[in-house]
């Protein structure tokens, strides 16, 4: 990465393109859809887990047309490295009280399912109507926890992704695709 070099785009760091902006343009429009048909007549509260479900939640709630509130919910389980360095942590709580409406956790990707295990667990005690859980991406190989997303974008394997919201090092979201970095930029020492 040069940082000072103004030719610089972060799209050259990446290695390897797993899913490309079209491709996830015409997945939320079926996930959209999906969502729609779900809560049809019903009032909806979207709780996006930040940072990394901001663009996806941005993209997506502009395809439902029921009526929604929304909401967010800072969680942190990754430093700046590529593996799990805490437990998930609450930094953030919602304001919205969930007591009796339909509540719909959106995240950026499903690994170890220890994050949406937490976040649902405590929300369930807010007794909403009805909870489910939404996640662009699914690594399905890496569950530590036994837990499996009512809507998923894409099913993909067990490799580091960033962009389309997802980071390294909070770097990286605002690639348009969802891709692997370079090897050599998965771990350098200047981030630590
Ligand atoms: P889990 O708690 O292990 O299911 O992990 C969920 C969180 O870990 C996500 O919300 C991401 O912030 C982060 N995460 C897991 N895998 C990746 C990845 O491949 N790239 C970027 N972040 C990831
Ligand atoms: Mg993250």
């Amino acid at each position: 990465m040069q940082t000072n070099d103004p030719a610089y785009n972060p799209l050259d760091d990446i290695d390897k393109v797993l899913v490309d902006e079209a491709t996830i343009r015409a997945r939320l429009k079926e996930l959209g859809a999906e969502i729609n048909q779900t809560y049809e007549g019903r009032d909806l509260a979207v709780i996006a887990i930040i940072n990394g479900a901001i663009i996806f939640v941005a993209d997506l709630i502009r395809e439902l047309n029921i009526p929604l509130q929304l909401d967010s919910v800072r969680i942190s389980s990754y430093k700046d490295d590529t593996k799990p360095v805490q437990a998930p942590e609450v930094i953030d709580k919602i304001r919205l009280d969930l007591k009796g409406i339909d509540v719909l956790i959106i995240d950026d990707i499903l690994d170890s399912g220890a994050t949406l295990a937490n976040v649902t667990k405590m929300f369930q005690e807010m007794e909403p109507a009805s909870l489910r859980t939404c996640v662009l991406l699914d690594k399905k190989t890496t569950r530590s926890v036994d837990f499996e997303a009512d809507f998923v974008g894409f099913r993909i394997p067990d490799e580091f992704v960033v962009g389309y919201g997802l980071d390294f090092a909070e770097r990286y979201r605002q690639l348009p695709c969802i891709g692997v970095l370079r090897p050599e930029l998965q771990n350098p020492p200047e981030w630590s």
